[in-house]
């Protein structure tokens, strides 16, 4: 009945089914490649008016300007700390306040803390005159070994109070802000995923499932901002966030997650005083629509709380291998971002996520297909400013002066 599939046939048909997904395969790489080299523009403008640093640039519109620092390069490169202390006006230590990356580690062991490091970053920041921010109280990762053998829903709340009242209770009165909670709403695939399901678009089923909500329920965000609050009443308390700025579904419905879990606590008296936007942002994302974002953050503007742009750098993963492209496409990307982001007078601060390509946390995090160095952030390798420096000094050229 069935004409007998002969062998030379079947071979036939797979050569032919290979042959289809290979050029496949190349068309949608070429598009995507010609989409890639679209975001080229070799004629861009980016000059900049005067010699003035980033941190005077961003002052002269009430803002701030300053870069995420591992300590040890801080200590390790002397032209590194020159930089930073021309430019910036602000730190975050990238490591030296979470709970637990062995540098020395904040919290070694239950009922050790060790505040060498951030001691020196903070008397470095002091004696610079620059400011200094807190990041992270409350987040999934990072955590010490001990946790999850140590920590249970009985001692949870103890040792969360503890962790706060002896780590902010220390520096109260000298932190510029703290990142209270970090990363607590699902990835945004997984909120579309549940949408698809029919899953209630709620906050408890927005909220990341990590060991904090596992331990404490719902209420932890809440508590934790609270006890921030009691112990440095002075602080800006953030929530502090990611995946929140193109126009993509898994973006929009981070967005809305995010905004949804805002309300809830300011309707709830929370002390909480601003949101976070990470900002790590892709040079080849082509989804980027300034008027959906600027809707976002009036939104939350509109909550009566200011806005930082707190991890701000941008992968060239995806980018074609040529330096001088990659670095026009980088900066565009800069350019076009915070343009946006400054037309908000919520948005105060601006912060990247490390200054210089040589320590940038990207180099493992997105690590280029070639093995080529990253170049994500406003300074080369040798502390000399590119056309990212460029974009940044331009936005915040261009920026309204906040009142
Ligand atoms: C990253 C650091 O840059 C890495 O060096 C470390 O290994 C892991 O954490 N979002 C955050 C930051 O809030 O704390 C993360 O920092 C980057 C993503």
């Amino acid at each position: 009945m069935f004409k007998k599939i002969t062998r030379r046939n079947f071979i036939w048909f797979s050569l032919g089914f290979v042959a289809a997904v290979g050029t496949t395969k190349v068309t949608l790489n070429y598009h995507s490649k010609q989409k890639i080299l679209a975001l080229d523009n070799p004629t861009k403008d980016f000059t900049v008016i005067g010699t003035s640093s980033l941190k005077e640039r961003a002052a002269a519109k009430g803002l701030m300007y300053g870069t995420a620092i591992r300590n040890h390069h801080l200590w390790e490169d002397s032209k590194l700390a020159e930089t930073l202390v021309k430019e910036c006006q602000i730190l975050v230590p990238e490591w030296a306040l979470k709970w637990y990356i062995p540098n020395p580690a904040l919290r070694p062991e239950p009922n050790i803390f060790d505040f060498s490091e951030v001691d020196k970053i903070l008397a470095f920041a002091q004696n610079k005159g620059l400011q200094l921010r807190g990041h992270t109280l409350v987040w999934h990762e990072s955590l010490p070994p001990w946790f999850q053998d140590t920590v249970n829903s009985n001692n949870a709340q103890q040792i969360l109070e503890q962790h706060i009242n002896t780590v902010v209770g220390r520096y109260a009165g000298k932190m510029h802000s703290w990142d209270v909670v970090n990363e607590a709403i699902n990835e945004g695939y997984l909120l579309v995923r549940e949408q698809k399901n029919n899953i209630p678009n709620n906050l408890k089923n927005n909220l990341r499932k990590t060991p904090w909500l596992e331990l404490l329920g719902d209420n932890y965000i809440d508590k934790a901002f609270r006890l921030t609050h009691q112990a440095d009443p002075t602080a800006t308390l953030v929530y502090n966030d990611y995946g929140l700025d193109y126009d993509t579904d898994a973006d929009e419905a981070k967005r809305n997650a995010v905004l949804n879990l805002l309300e809830n606590l300011k309707s709830k008296g929370t002390p909480i005083h601003a949101l976070g936007i990470q900002a790590h942002l892709d040079a080849s994302e082509t989804n980027f629509n300034p008027d959906k974002l600027r809707s976002f953050l009036r939104d939350v503007a509109s909550l009566g709380l200011k806005i930082m742009i707190t991890e701000l750098d941008v992968t060239d993963e995806k980018l074609p291998s040529d330096i001088e492209m990659r670095d026009r496409i980088i900066a565009k990307t800069y350019e076009d971002y915070l343009s946006t982001v400054l037309s908000e007078p919520a948005v105060t601060t601006v912060i990247t996520w490390g200054i210089s390509d040589k320590y940038s946390w990207l180099s493992d995090f997105k690590p280029r297909p070639d093995k080529a160095a990253v170049r994500p952030l406003p300074f080369d390798a040798n502390m000399n400013r590119k056309l990212g420096w460029n974009a940044i000094a331009r936005a915040f050229d261009n920026a309204r002066l906040r009142s």
